[in-house]
């Protein structure tokens, strides 16, 4: 250890954990009445998380799923993309959005970003459209909307359809609109960190021929689930029209959606005060800039992205993250752009500065703790911890 080693002043005695799930005792018992129920799959919950989900939204029709992950491969599914096909997708965003596009033996066509929001930059979506391009793939990262009015025009000029990776994006909206309810598939993630947890899972939205496609494929591409099939009317006899896939939430994850859903407006105004403290401090601070958001968008605060202005700094972000964790603060990186992984950067030939926007982000963000179980206190220490830092590493 060394003198500065020594010398900082590590307010916080227990770690800070980076994002766990708000869960209470309610969504325990609603876990616990589901085992007891004796249906434990797709079933009655499923289908009434369906149901408060969508009159949530105001979305058209929605199906729950596994993950978020399967709910876009599906949605490209259900739109015939096949090989020979391109999807324009963002590299800012996680590995699965672009993974599925490969899943299909499409062509994923990543474009830059946008730099203060980080999402999908319409300008170069638009150059990188060809006559096999068949979908487009904004993402709402971080939970800000993607400038979906240019993309939507984009698209129906082109007849391309539009699947929104809102992962991150429950809830949120986009000129008054919420999002699930405005491109032609919106798949959502419940994943463990997310705004509304089910452990894992994942809903879809949209246009409802395309989410009842989806629906079958969901489960085998079998004509009738099994609570219908199993049920005192039920039937044995099911037809299977398509290769389908096992993607099917369970009830014991709806019944933690239902509540999680029931809970979500009073977990969001956490969420809300956590980011106006945090940006009323860091917006105090030179070396680092605070997250944007637009005044035509809601973002769901699912992440909060500070950037680093390194050329004030004696420090690069890794070892601003190790600072964090040496002060007892969690965090994390949103995203390794997907060019940079070998996988695409060898099958694709691309370079760290072919996407000169998110390569250049990349370098600089690192996501702070944001979750609704943050405490005043805890927030104080993020603040101090950031404060801390740039005090002892500014040029
Ligand atoms: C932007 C984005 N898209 C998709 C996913 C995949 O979600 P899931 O884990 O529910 O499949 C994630 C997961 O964190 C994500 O961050």
């Amino acid at each position: 250890m060394d003198m500065q080693d020594n010398a900082i002043d590590v307010r916080r005695k227990t770690f800070l954990k980076f994002s766990p799930p708000n869960l209470t005792e309610a969504e325990i018992q609603a876990v616990v009445e589901t085992l007891r129920s004796g249906w434990v799959t797709r079933g009655p919950r499923t289908g009434q998380f369906e149901t408060e989900f969508k009159d949530y939204l105001g979305a058209a029709s929605a199906l729950a799923v596994n993950s978020c992950t399967a709910a876009m491969h599906l949605a490209l599914v259900a739109l015939g993309v096949q090989p020979g096909d391109e999807v324009i997708t963002t590299t800012m965003t996680f590995i699965s959005t672009v993974n599925v596009i490969e899943h299909v033996g499409a062509r994923p066509v990543l474009v830059d970003v946008e730099p203060d929001t980080l999402t999908l930059d319409p300008a170069r979506a638009a150059a990188a459209i060809t006559p096999r391009t068949k979908v487009m793939m904004p993402v709402h990262y971080a939970g800000h909307p993607a400038d979906l009015a240019p993309i939507l025009d984009m698209a129906q000029q082109h007849g391309l359809k539009v699947i929104e990776d809102a992962a991150h994006a429950l809830p949120a909206a986009y000129e008054g609109r919420k999002i699930g309810t405005i491109g032609d598939l919106t798949a959502f993630s419940f994943y463990a960190t997310k705004n509304l947890t089910t452990g894992e899972g994942g809903m879809l939205t949209g246009d409802p021929d395309l989410v009842e496609r989806a629906r079958i494929l969901s489960l085998h591409g079998m004509s009738r689930d099994a609570w219908n099939r199993y049920d005192a009317k039920g039937d044995w006899y099911y037809e299977v029209a398509v290769p389908g896939f096992k993607y099917n939430m369970t009830d014991i994850q709806a019944a933690l959606g239902i509540v999680q859903l029931s809970r979500l407006e009073a977990m969001q105004q956490r969420r809300r005060e956590i980011v106006d403290r945090y940006n009323a401090a860091f917006s105090q601070i030179a070396e680092v800039e605070i997250p944007t958001e637009r005044t035509n968008a809601e973002s769901s605060l699912h992440l909060y992205v500070l950037h680093l202005n390194l050329d004030m700094l004696t420090i690069d972000r890794a070892v601003f993250i190790e600072e964090l964790k040496r002060r007892n603060i969690g965090s994390s990186v949103h995203f390794i752009p997907i060019h940079l992984h070998p996988y695409y950067r060898d099958k694709y030939g691309l370079q760290p500065t072919d996407f000169p926007v998110a390569y250049g982000a990349y370098e600089r963000i690192v996501s702070l703790p944001l979750h609704s179980l943050l405490s005043d206190e805890d927030v104080q220490d993020v603040i101090a911890a950031v404060t801390d830092i740039v005090k002892r590493n500014r040029r």
